[in-house]
């Protein structure tokens, strides 16, 4: 392995909480929604090299323009003139499409590893624009931990931790494309006005919520089950089987659970082996110190 190779984890994330607010004029939906990282992560090895190359040990994902982690490299070099390249390896464990952000997460890794080799002096907060211009849910995964996501989900604001455990992360062979997802809402377009009022709202609401005792809700959760009825079986398997709760992450179809012991988890996580085509990740949150503990090398 080279000395100068950088090796980094690229954290999944789960919404705790998701609000479709409405639909705006320039085909986005304003959200409200609280992201948490948890400890499921790819693994991204970056290394010096003339030119840009990406390799994926897994063989379905593309590795050109198509692929965020490209994107992301290349956003970069155009916005700090960098000539240099460097070589990409990924590793995915992060299911994806799964509504775990794992695309976003490694683009969002990508401008952190390559700020540090390409030793470009920029702050995250002059990062935040290519993340932006990448995904919505990029600029999140700068930060990590627990935060509140706004507007497209590209406003991150910082919140107290959510700390659990025994979580299980559930993704069943369904493919739910989050455009669509968002299209089927049939959201109603909201004035900017309205939007605003509603997004300080929800804001107030979340900033002083007690997770512990605070309803989870994912708008998603309605038209993605009645469009893929094996994610609903997925939330009911894992709701019959103690979690409390159990909720649909992002625009799906990866749904996560919270349990009280290792113990009741992991007898959940047994008595799903018999569902061969769902995967399952037996994980806990991360903190936003945990997180930058993780990632010192770059942040
Ligand atoms: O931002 P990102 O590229 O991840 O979004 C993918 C698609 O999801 C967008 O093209 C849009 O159709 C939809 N979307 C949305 N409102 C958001 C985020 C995404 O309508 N807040």
């Amino acid at each position: 392995m080279d000395s100068a190779a950088l090796i980094l984890p690229s954290f999944a994330k789960i919404n705790l909480h998701l609000q479709v607010i409405g639909r705006r004029t320039d085909g986005y939906h304003d959200l409200c929604t609280v992201f948490q990282s948890i400890s499921l992560h790819d693994e991204l090895t970056i290394t010096p090299a003339e030119s840009l190359i990406l390799t994926c040990g897994d063989d379905r994902l593309p590795v050109d323009g198509r692929n965020l982690v490209v994107r992301a490299a290349l956003g970069l070099q155009k916005e700090f003139g960098v000539t240099g390249g460097a070589e990409i390896h990924l590793e995915k464990r992060i299911p994806a499409p799964g509504g775990l952000g794992g695309g976003s997460s490694n683009a969002a890794m990508v401008l952190l590893g390559l700020r540090k080799l390409w030793k470009i002096d920029a702050s995250i907060d002059a990062l935040h624009p290519i993340a932006e211009s990448l995904g919505s849910d990029v600029p999140f995964f700068l930060y990590g931990g627990t935060a509140l996501g706004m507007g497209r989900g590209e406003i991150v604001e910082p919140i107290d931790d959510f700390v659990k455990k025994y979580l299980l992360v559930v993704t069943p062979d369904v493919a739910v494309g989050t455009r669509d997802a968002f299209k089927r809402l049939n959201a109603r377009a909201l004035t900017k006005q309205e939007s605003k009022r509603r997004l300080q709202n929800c804001r107030f609401d979340l900033e002083s919520a007690d997770f512990r005792y605070t309803a989870f809700k994912n708008d998603f959760e309605i038209s993605v089950f009645a469009a893929y009825p094996e994610v609903e079986r997925v939330k009911s398997s894992l709701l019959d089987l103690g979690a409390e709760p159990a909720m649909l992450s992002g625009s799906g179809g990866s749904v996560f659970a919270v349990f009280d012991t290792e113990e009741t988890r992991q007898a959940a996580f047994k008595a799903l082996d018999i569902e061969v085509n769902w995967r399952k990740f037996a994980v806990a949150t991360i903190s936003r110190s945990e997180y930058r503990e993780a990632l010192e090398q770059v942040l």
